[in-house]
This record gives structure tokens, C-alpha cells and sequence, in this order.
């Protein structure tokens, strides 16, 4: 297949070719990172759902594997749908949902869970006596998908993604020794009529003393500039007893205030490092790569952790800064009054900036990316609402909307910014807030550019690194 390389991405995972949504199995398996994901690998539209597969020593430099599961077998007929890997003593086990239609035009259909299992990492054989949970204890046999499986001292949890018989989301939980044999064991949360009617690839970890429950609802009301998206990805944060099962936490914050993120799965390391990938992009959004031959990507791996008021922190992991090149240096202790352009033109960018409010007097300031004549994707900062926004409504082909945060009160902002060839994606405050999103420029020679109004704005740095294409 032809693929066109106007908009491939230069240091994120993707497919060679073809559809791809969730990430799956993140884990790390005899010293190798290694990432699967939903994958359709005849079209460039979604299908029957194959696991994609790729790996990495360091986290960064990705290496295309063979597809890892194809759907067809009695267990999984009409697809592989998401899941997650553990490594059980010398084994890679795969934990999928089998995804059966019942009535194509009806749109019926039943889910159940399957394991698969690899020796190697590379070749993975579906266990015989799949599917292991045929069906769940109650409510729908249709909306029951996304294991997530664990170990807690000896015994293995699963938790998958469910809806009651009153069309309510919800996260139910299983407990093995052997990963085939399963006995349920309760609901661990679900939804009032707030959190949607579904609740898709849930995953649950302990993370800096607390316990974080994640998931992707479908079905959440937009409410100002929150769940902007048709469906969200969020979490809860609190505490959890594996004796009665009581999980008490906050309210449901989302992950990522971007156009595109869903779907996104976490694994921890062998250094205690929880990692989170999503995908970076969203049912509802405009593809257009789908006319090169190709659509979906994977978000750079984000380190996690809890802060002291239980907000989730996301940052890239340290590994992506290997992929720095030339680094500019553009500005350094400079009070701005006036719209300043930088001839750095390169598609695939890493900038760092930091901004001190106090010396600031501008209203709002900000960055634009991949400017041309009529191009640009702006990031601006409203200093009296505090609020962080990403504008693509200039931003390319097929693309427009804007996305806005608020971030608590700080005496300064600093933002480190991915530009690769079709995604930005925006961190902000140590982690506190990012936004992630597909663009799609058309013009060529792009630049970067500073701009504030009513007022002065004291930029503390202003740096950008030229980045390394991992694919070439
Ligand atoms: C989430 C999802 C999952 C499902 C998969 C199918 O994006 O809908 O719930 O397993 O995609 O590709």
C-alpha cells in the first residue's frame, strides 16, 4: 500500500499503514517495552479489530513486530478488542475481549474475555480453552469489554469496562490464581446518571499512596469547557481496601483537554515508573490522513503522578529528551511588548518555555505553531480567567475547534510543547494540565511565533529543539 508521507508522524507509534485506535498491553517483558494496539490492517477505516505490535529497548525508538492476534477463532470471531498484557514467570500473556456479532444490521452483539500466550514476545498462541469469563455475572452480555489485569500479592484482579441491565457504566472486577480460571468479585465503581452509559478500557493502579481508577466514559454531558469531546477519558483518585472491595475517591476529573485523547492505557516499569499512552485521536474527529492510507496514532508515553490534591500530574517521560538535536535558544530574561517571530521552521519540534506572571502585565499572551500565510495553531494563556487554550480553528486540513483549562493559580506558567508533523501535544505547570490534538498544516515552511496584548509579558525562556525522526 501507498502510504503519503505528508503527515506521518516522526517520533510517535502508528502502523506502517492502515486504522488504528487504542493502545493495548503496555508492558514491559525480558528487558523490552512493548506496545499493542487496535488495528485494522486491510483499510484505513476501522474493521475487524487485529492487535498491531511494537517494541522498544528505550521507550522511544519503536520497532514494527507481526500483528500479534487476528480475530476469526470461535472465541473472537468478528474481532480482537482492546485489552492488557502481564508477564506470568517466563510467559507474555495476552488478556483481549472476543467481539461476536450476533445481527450486523441490528447492530447486536455479545463480548467475552480470551488470553493468548507468547513464549517470545512476538508469536502469541490464543489459549484452547478460550473465551476464560464466557459472560459477566449480570446486566449486559453486550457491553462488556477492555480487561485490565494485575497482580496483588498472589492473586490476579481484572477489571473490564460494563453496562448494568438499566444501561448504566460500570467497572466490575474478577480475581484468579492462573489467569484462566476467574470467580467474579464485585462491582469496583460505576456511574450515577452523571459518568455516561458505558465506561470503556478502565484500568486501576496504586500510585504515590493513593489508588487511581481510570476509564474512558461514553455518554458524558459537555459542561463549559469540560468533556468538550463525545466521549472523555478521566479518573478518580482516592483510597482502595482489596478485603471489602470499597473504593472511596473525588470527583471524576478528566486526563487531557485536547481534541484527541481517548482510550488511554498505563503499565508500571521495572524502574516503579507509571507510564500512560493513549490514543491520540477520537471517534467522532476528521481523519484526513485516511486519503494517504493511513489514520491513528499513539500519544508519547507521559510519566504519572498524584499530587497533594489528588490531581493526576502527566509529563513525557525523561527518555524523549535522547531525541533532541539542535537546540535554539530564542529568548532569555526578556520583557515582550511587541508580536516576535523565530526562524525555526522544522516539522518536528520540542519547545520549552517558561513565563513569570508577576513581572507580567498583558492580558494574554501565548505561542503560535506552524504559522504560514494562513496557517497557525495557537497557544494562549488568559491571565485574569487563568486559563490555558489550544486553537486549531487555522490549523489545516479538516481540522477547527478550540480547546480551553483552567489552571490553578501559579505565579508562572511554563509549557513544554511536542510538535511532530500532524499532533501537538501541550504540557502545562509540572504536568498539571495537558492538551493534545491533531492538526493538519497544508502550507510548507512553517515558524513559530510569540505574541501578547494589552500589556508587556516577561518570557523567563524560550528554547526549541529540532527532533530526530525515529522512523527514518
Ligand atoms: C475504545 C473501544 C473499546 C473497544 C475498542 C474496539 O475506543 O471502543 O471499548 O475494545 O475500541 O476497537
Amino acid at each position: 500500500k501507498n502510504v503519503h508521507p505528508r503527515y506521518r508522524l516522526g517520533y510517535h507509534i502508528m502502523a506502517p499503514a492502515n486504522w488504528i485506535n487504542d493502545p493495548n498491553g503496555l508492558v514491559q517483558y525480558k528487558g523490552e517495552y512493548h506496545v499493542f494496539f487496535q488495528h485494522h490492517p486491510y483499510d484505513e477505516n476501522w474493521g475487524p479489530m487485529h492487535w498491531g505490535h511494537v517494541k522498544s529497548k528505550d521507550l522511544i525508538h519503536w520497532e514494527h513486530c507481526p500483528i500479534a492476534l487476528a480475530p476469526g477463532d470461535a472465541c473472537d470471531k468478528d474481532g480482537c478488542f482492546s485489552g492488557s498484557a502481564v508477564v506470568d514467570g517466563e510467559e507474555l500473556v495476552l488478556i483481549y475481549t472476543g467481539h461476536h456479532l450476533i445481527d450486523k444490521e441490528k447492530d447486536t452483539f455479545f463480548q467475552n474475555q480470551n488470553i493468548a500466550i507468547s513464549q517470545d514476545g512476538l508469536h502469541f498462541t490464543k489459549y484452547e480453552q478460550n473465551p476464560v469469563i464466557a459472560k459477566p455475572p449480570h446486566g449486559s452480555t453486550q457491553h462488556f469489554r477492555d480487561p485490565k489485569v494485575w497482580k496483588h500479592n498472589n492473586d490476579w484482579y481484572m477489571i473490564t469496562g460494563h453496562q448494568t441491565e438499566d444501561g448504566i457504566g460500570q467497572v466490575i472486577l474478577f480475581k484468579s490464581q492462573n489467569l484462566r480460571d476467574w470467580t467474579y468479585h464485585g462491582v469496583l465503581e460505576q456511574s450515577d446518571d452523571k459518568h455516561g452509559y458505558m465506561w470503556e478500557c478502565p484500568d486501576f493502579f496504586e500510585l504515590d499512596g493513593r489508588y487511581v481508577l481510570m476509564f474512558s466514559p461514553q455518554g458524558m454531558e459537555p459542561s463549559g469547557d469540560l468533556y468538550q469531546n463525545l466521549f472523555q477519558t478521566g479518573y478518580f483518585v482516592g483510597q482502595y481496601d482489596y478485603e471489602t472491595n470499597a473504593f472511596k475517591h473525588g470527583d471524576f476529573t478528566e486526563l487531557d483537554h485536547g481534541h484527541d485523547f481517548y482510550a488511554v492505557q498505563t503499565f508500571k516499569d521495572d524502574q516503579g515508573r507509571r507510564i500512560a499512552i493513549g490514543w491520540m485521536d477520537m471517534w467522532e474527529s476528521n481523519m484526513p490522513t485516511k486519503e494517504d492510507g493511513w489514520a491513528g496514532a499513539l500519544t508519547l508515553p507521559r510519566e504519572l503522578h498524584v499530587s497533594k490534591e489528588e490531581q493526576i500530574l502527566m509529563t513525557p517521560v525523561e527518555e524523549l529528551k535522547q531525541l533532541r538535536k539542535k537546540e535554539h535558544t530564542l529568548l532569555v530574561d526578556k520583557l515582550i511588548e511587541e508580536p516576535l517571530s523565530f526562524d525555526v521552521t522544522d516539522d518536528l519540534l520540542e519547545i520549552e518555555v517558561a513565563f513569570d506572571l508577576e513581572a507580567t502585565t498583558a492580558g494574554s499572551f501565548g505561542l503560535k505553531v506552524r504559522c504560514g500565510q494562513t496557517e497557525e495553531t495557537v497557544i494562549s494563556y488568559d491571565v485574569n480567567e487563568n486559563k490555558l487554550s489550544l486553537d486549531r480553528s487555522k490549523s489545516g486540513k479538516g481540522v477547527s475547534g478550540v480547546r480551553r483549562v483552567k489552571l490553578p493559580e501559579k505565579n508562572h506558567l511554563s509549557l513544554r510543547i511536542y510538535l511532530d508533523r500532524s499532533s501537538i501535544e501541550v504540557f502545562a505547570n509540572e504536568g498539571i494540565a495537558t492538551l493534545t490534538s491533531r492538526i493538519y498544516p497544508v502550507e510548507q515552511n512553517q515558524g513559530l511565533s510569540l505574541f501578547q496584548s494589552d500589556g508587556k509579558v516577561k518570557v523567563t525562556h524560550l528554547k526549541a529543539w529540532e527532533l530526530e525522526d525515529i522512523w527514518k
